[in-house]
């Protein structure tokens, strides 16, 4: 019998836990499962249908564990499946449950970190292409110009836990010189891929000084808490142990050597297969 009701957030593998580091710095008291698909990860280059099925299957089930919010820590899924889970599936499986993304509290909040008005957007093929930075940034910030560059190998190097090693040089070097060399006056670099701060001292190293650049973490908890301020309703069904539980598709024994590395202190995971469906044990919490 499931007793608490966390807050979900959801990634294909790691990257989410550096959403979910900054949402428990800022959050501690909410209870908190994490799930990464790292059996199916990476998501970024799949189509949108796959992704979306994917992300329906994770969010089904942390909804089966309690969850009355789940956050999507991932863009790519934020960017392909959201919106359709939103308004066509939540509805029927759960409506008085919410599903949040990444794409919409970042945009709402980068026109803040560039004088210039010249954005570059780092982010995997599928947030890309899906267009969805350029969409969201024009609502909110119609002066701003925006750049986008896709980076396919940088989610397999932090995932192989590469990320510090030379080999890492060649593609994140090819990646932030092309994005600048579209135009000398962007200031301000969005990491809207939820794996690419493993990479920031790098990307760092191929920079301009002066250019900033953005990670989502704390965008993402400043908004989740503003959220759950203004939503009471949902505020009091989340329940407050402070109490954080990892699940992973895939083994938890990779899981919990690499977690660390993103979420900043060991982590315990245990296995989900999504297609038995197992329930979370009570013990857990
Ligand atoms: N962390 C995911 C994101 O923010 C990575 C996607 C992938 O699995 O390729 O887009």
């Amino acid at each position: 019998m499931v007793t608490t009701q966390p807050i979900g957030i959801f990634d294909s593998g790691y990257g989410g836990l550096t959403v979910m580091k900054e949402i428990v710095k800022k959050l501690p008291r909410y209870d908190y499962i994490y799930l990464g698909d790292n059996a199916r990860a990476p998501y970024g280059n799949r189509s949108f249908d796959t992704v979306y099925r994917y992300t329906l299957q994770c969010v089904e089930w942390f909804f089966q564990q309690g969850c009355p919010l789940v956050i999507l820590a991932c863009n790519t899924a934020s960017a392909k499946a959201l919106r359709t889970i939103q308004q066509n599936d939540l509805p029927h499986i759960a409506p008085d449950n919410r599903v949040l993304g990444v794409i919409r509290p970042t945009t709402e909040i980068i026109g803040s970190f560039t004088s210039s008005r010249k954005i570059g957007i780092l982010a995997t093929n599928g947030t890309v292409q899906s267009g969805s930075y350029l969409i969201e940034i024009e609502k909110f910030f119609p002066d701003i110009k925006v750049y986008q560059e896709a980076c396919p190998m940088w989610v397999p190097i932090v995932e192989n836990n590469e990320h510090d090693q030379p080999g890492a040089d060649y593609f994140v070097k090819k990646h932030v010189q092309h994005i600048m060399s579209a135009d000398k006056d962007i200031d301000t670099l969005l990491l809207a891929c939820t794996h690419y701060p493993l990479l920031r001292d790098k990307i760092l190293q191929f920079l301009p000084a002066g250019v900033n650049v953005v990670s989502q973490g704390e965008i993402v908890a400043n908004s989740l808490e503003d959220y759950l301020q203004r939503h009471t309703d949902l505020e009091t069904r989340c329940s407050k142990n402070g109490h954080r539980v990892f699940y992973t598709t895939d083994s938890t024994e990779d899981f919990d050597n690499h977690a660390s590395i993103f979420f900043g202190e060991p982590v315990r995971s245990n296995h989900v297969d999504l297609d038995s469906n197992i329930p979370v044990a009570d013990d857990n919490y």
